[in-house]
């Protein structure tokens, strides 16, 4: 995807975890050797899950769902699947497709610290007895190299073969269920029904957990729960990726601890550019906080929900006051509503609609009744997807039709008071979705 800045700023004396070194060399002299993690046994998983669950650990895909739990679910579901004579091994899928525009953490990790994501690839794959494993990063992305070579470097010593996967650089391609589906049919569409920890790829349970989550478990390997709990949130604790954009002296990815206030993030990126008008915590499936409404929040889940925010996947990107918020809804919107699988009504009509009403609040044609079109629309999409593609967009905009009221009120008299028509959140072109049959791509 276009328009990510992916580079790592400096780190501070309160610790850096993830992002260090390339080679495996380099690698296993830093962190040290990884320990052979148990395998699960007996329809219960590896003894690493005890750990998992003291620390806490929560993925930072998005979701923040308990690591430890999702472990649980996929190998009970392969255990009474089992029971029914039907049961297939477990699988793991690193989810490192890094959908999200304004992101760049997973990316910045892969490039510093692949060996890292590789490990918590392994040490996952044991624990839930799975026998092998992919990892999926987006067609064309610029990882794909050093993961090739350090997948290479590692042949002999994984018990556990990782295996490469490039799906469609689509925003919906990497849902779990969508990853799922391309792993095992070639299809990067999501999938509605059973979860993936019950049926994912070729009807398998299968683990996806985001990148910076398996190289969490890498360290809770090494360094045990009460370790990775020592440090952040006590309600999510540890380290965590933050892709920090927009109105900042030096965007970039950093690792701090959960809780640390949002201003202190900001100064870690040189502070702010130009003052800032609002924030969008968590992508384009996220959510828009007023500028004073965050500043002082702590970046921890809870406290971000507490403002309307959501961490989601660690997107944290500064609107300054020259650009107009209503524009950065109508154009991320639209896209959005490009990049559905076309498979469900909320995404088939709602999110093209949504966005037409958006568009018409950027012209003098602009009203009251158009916006109560829109605040009628976004009730009748949200919760009625295959997947929460539509709910993500939907929060998208009526977050920002808050954040922005005031720009708002001028657009429904015909009045911009931006300085500049120009938009500020990227936007990558849409493409269709391919299908691979064959080793082949149709789209
Ligand atoms: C539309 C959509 C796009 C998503 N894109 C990503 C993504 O790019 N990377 C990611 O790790 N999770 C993404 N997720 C979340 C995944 O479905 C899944 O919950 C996550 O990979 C689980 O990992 P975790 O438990 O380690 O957070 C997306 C979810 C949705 C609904
Ligand atoms: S809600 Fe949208 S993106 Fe999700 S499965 Fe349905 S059509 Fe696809």
């Amino acid at each position: 995807m276009t328009g990510r800045t992916a580079r790592l700023l400096p780190a501070d004396d309160s610790g850096t975890r993830l992002l260090d070194l390339r080679d495996l060399e380099a690698h296993t002299r830093h962190y040290g050797a990884m320990p052979l993690v148990a395998v699960a046994a007996d329809g219960r998983p590896g003894a690493l899950i005890d750990e998992l669950h003291t620390s806490g650990l929560r993925g930072r895909g998005g979701g923040w769902f308990p690591t430890s739990r999702k472990m649980h679910a996929v190998v009970e579901s392969s255990a009474a699947r089992r029971a029914l004579s039907s049961g297939r091994k477990t699988v793991v899928i690193a989810n490192a497709m890094e959908g999200e525009p304004a992101s760049s953490k997973d990316v910045v990790l892969l490039s510093h610290s692949p060996h890292l994501v590789l490990d918590g690839i392994q040490a996952a794959a044991r624990t839930i007895g799975a026998t092998n494993a992919y990892i999926a990063v987006h067609r064309g992305s610029p990882v794909i190299g050093i993961i090739d070579a350090a997948i290479a470097e590692r042949r002999g010593i994984d018990t556990v073969p990782i295996e490469l996967i490039t799906p469609p650089a689509r925003y919906v391609a990497s849902e779990e269920s969508a990853l799922a589906h391309w792993a095992g049919d070639g299809i990067a569409t999501p999938v509605y029904g059973d979860r993936p920890f019950q049926r994912g790829m070729n009807g398998r349970p299968t683990l996806v957990q985001n990148a910076e989550t398996l190289a969490h478990i890498a360290l809770i390997a090494r360094h045990g729960g009460t370790w990775f709990a020592s440090i952040g949130d006590p309600a999510a604790p540890g380290t965590t990726l933050v892709s920090v954009g927009g109105a900042v002296a030096t965007p970039g990815v950093i690792e701090v601890a959960t809780g640390t206030s949002v201003r202190a993030i900001l100064q870690r990126c040189g502070g702010e550019s130009a003052t800032v008008q609002g924030f969008l915590t968590g992508g384009y499936g996220g959510a828009w906080v007023k500028a004073e409404e965050l500043i002082d929040t702590p970046w921890a889940p809870d406290s971000v929900a507490n403002t309307g925010g959501v961490i989601g996947a660690g997107i944290l990107w500064a609107l300054d006051d020259e650009h107009c918020g209503i524009r950065e809804l109508a154009s991320v919107s639209r896209w959005m509503a490009g990049e559905s699988a076309g498979q469900c009504g909320p995404c088939r009509f709602g999110l093209p609609s949504v966005a037409d009403d958006l568009a018409v609040l950027l012209t003098a044609h602009a009203d009251a009744e158009t916006l109560g079109e829109l605040n009628n629309r976004l009730p009748l999409i949200e919760g009625r997807g295959g997947c929460k593609h539509p709910d993500g967009t939907v929060r998208f905009i009526r977050t920002g039709l808050h954040a922005f009221h005031e720009e708002l009120a001028h657009h429904l008299h015909g009045r911009c008071t931006a300085r500049t028509s120009e938009r500020a959140l990227p936007i990558p072109s849409t493409r269709e979705i391919p299908v691979r049959k064959g080793g082949k791509d149709f789209t």
